[in-house]
């Protein structure tokens, strides 16, 4: 196999690490911390900066390579601060610009990236050019850094196009003139108007402001819908969410959005350190989002479509390869992800019926769930390329299903009949001790109740226990960088197997993933380096229980 892409010399300061490896990302471990959620350093309930930097090592010792930050700038958190206010200052809950730069700064000392969330779609209706856009009225030139436009109906009583929110209802407001303008998402959210260069400008600078501080990236939110289709044409069709993530829209994954990104891409690369872009675009198919990673674009997107495979051997084996055949000709890595913020768990998605989606209520089988997601997360670190953690999924913490409505936060919860409303359950603070307020997570409460079963789920619980589900990820981290270098490729040789198990060879490595609910037996492929369940080896054969997954060495 080959060692991952390590070109520096031999070195032990972690700084020389950082700046030595390039191209770092085409076979990265990225963390998504979610600020609120991940440590409170001052006890307000609240996760933020400060709590980040405290937890750094245990990051490093995870075996990451990089720590993605959800959005922690100014922000009234209509939508949990991708609602911008001020893209150039940090909220006072999590902090302030000298927490970002010791953030900043004590990542790169211990070896760890730091990629920041960038929220170009919308504002917040807080940010001052919309503030003044709506008190200057009709008229005013800053409108149209938005989409304002008149209503439809005799007395313009009607919204002006027939597009419906993300978060449910329709996606324009009204304003006391009488104008509407446009927000994909909340009604906080109002979508920026693109075609005004004042708007380039400004998240051109922005790029600039964060790169300045030390980042080593970026992660677009909404990267495909910029772009809106010229005139705003009706959708005409009263489908909108089953259409949404299975074609183009007139505001999502329009072609135009490609001209923004190979202007971004300028500007990063006038920075030293391989920096990098990564893109939210949730689009149709593998091969459109395969558009954004084109040489000159941004350096990695989301594989959603992978996110969104049940737990089914045929399934994932086209997903994977339809992703690996799509990445190719671009030469930008796979990558892959099974939970992020905005999703229900994986431990809960595959504890539940398959076909139900990625936004679920129902606990499910919690056993099995963990189980299988314990063998989805060990397959997803098999795979070539670039890998995403969600906080929390190295602990096996399922969705919280049950939080009482008075906790919810989540805007779309209230807005209805929106695409997900449930998105809090996934939001929940981690535990970090067995016991103690908010097991650890801060000397006080947590902004959304834990179960009273995390303490047992906690870090504390979980480290050096033997088969714990943290275990398994370290040492599943570590194999696959230093052992295996199974980021680096970009194929997988399919291997024979029985039905409902998928079994690939990389070099002299082998994985094996029976998602079926019974073992099988497989041939014994060589040294057993690390095993979602126990497997039992003789005379030549493996037995693998259901639901597991086994990386093998043949060396
Ligand atoms: C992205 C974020 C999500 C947010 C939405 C609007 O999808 O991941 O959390 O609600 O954009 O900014």
């Amino acid at each position: 196999m080959t060692q991952h892409s390590s070109t520096g010399p031999a070195d032990n300061s972690a700084l020389a690490t950082v700046a030595s490896r390039r191209d770092w990302w085409r076979d990265a471990v990225i963390y998504q911390v979610y600020p609120r959620s991940f440590a409170d350093s001052n006890g307000d309930g609240m996760g933020d900066l400060e709590g980040v930097r405290s937890r750094l090592p245990y990051l490093r010792d995870l075996g990451i390579d990089a720590v993605w930050l959800s959005p922690f700038y100014a922000s009234p958190q209509a939508d949990a601060g991708y609602d911008v206010a001020d893209y150039r200052a940090v909220d006072p809950m999590f902090g302030n610009l000298l927490d970002a730069d010791a953030l900043i700064r004590d990542a790169h000392d211990l070896g760890l990236r730091i990629i920041v969330d960038l929220v170009p779609n919308h504002s917040s209706d807080q940010h001052e050019w919309f503030k003044r856009a709506v008190a200057e009225g009709p008229g005013s030139p800053l409108r149209d850094r938005y989409h304002f436009r008149p209503g439809k109906g005799a007395n313009g009583e009607l919204p002006p196009n027939d597009w419906e929110s993300i978060f449910g209802g329709p996606a324009w407001t009204q304003v006391e003139d009488g104008e509407w303008y446009l927000h994909l998402f909340a009604p906080e959210q109002p979508d920026f108007n693109w075609e005004h260069p004042a708007v380039g400008d400004e998240f051109r600078s922005v790029l600039r402001f964060w790169l300045d501080m030390g980042v080593d990236g970026f992660r677009i939110d909404v990267a495909h819908g910029l772009v809106k289709a010229d005139g705003l044409p009706d959708l005409g069709s009263h489908e909108q969410l089953k259409l949404l993530g299975n074609d183009v829209m007139p505001f999502f994954d329009q072609d135009g959005v490609h001209a923004i990104y190979r202007e971004w891409r300028l500007v990063l690369d006038e920075y030293a350190g391989d920096r990098i872009f990564v893109a939210e675009a949730w689009t149709p198919t593998v091969e459109r989002t395969a558009n954004y990673v084109r040489p000159d674009e941004l350096h990695q997107a989301f594989n959603f479509q992978y996110l969104g495979t049940d737990w089914d051997a045929a399934e994932l084996r086209v997903v994977i390869d339809r992703t690996l055949d799509a990445m190719r000709p671009v030469g930008a890595p796979a990558t892959w992800v099974l939970s992020n913020h905005d999703v229900t768990r994986h431990a809960t998605r595959f504890a539940n019926e398959p076909g139900l989606g990625t936004q679920i209520r129902l606990a499910g089988d919690r056993e099995l769930g963990l189980r299988r997601a314990r063998a989805a997360s060990l397959l997803m670190l098999a795979l070539p390329g670039s890998a995403y953690v969600y906080q929390g999924e190295e602990l096996g913490l399922p969705d919280v299903v049950d939080l009482p409505d008075e906790v919810r936060q989540d805007p779309a919860y209230f807005r209805g009949a929106g695409q997900d409303g449930f998105r809090d359950g996934c939001r929940v603070p981690i535990p970090w001790t067995r016991e103690g307020s908010s097991y650890g997570f801060g000397a006080g409460g947590s902004w959304l109740p834990q179960p009273a079963e995390w303490g047992e789920l906690s870090i504390e619980a979980q480290t050096g226990a033997a088969g714990s589900t943290l275990e398994l990820y370290r040492t599943a981290l570590s194999v696959r960088r230093e052992e295996a270098g199974l980021g680096a490729g970009d194929s997988v040789d399919w291997l024979k197997a029985p039905e409902g198990v998928l079994a690939f060879r990389r070099g002299e490595f082998v994985c094996v993933t029976n998602t079926t609910g019974e073992a099988v037996t497989v041939p014994a492929y060589g040294r057993v380096l690390v095993a979602s369940g126990e497997v039992t080896v003789a005379e030549g054969e493996a037995k693998v229980p259901g639901d597991t997954t086994v990386w093998w060495t043949t060396a």
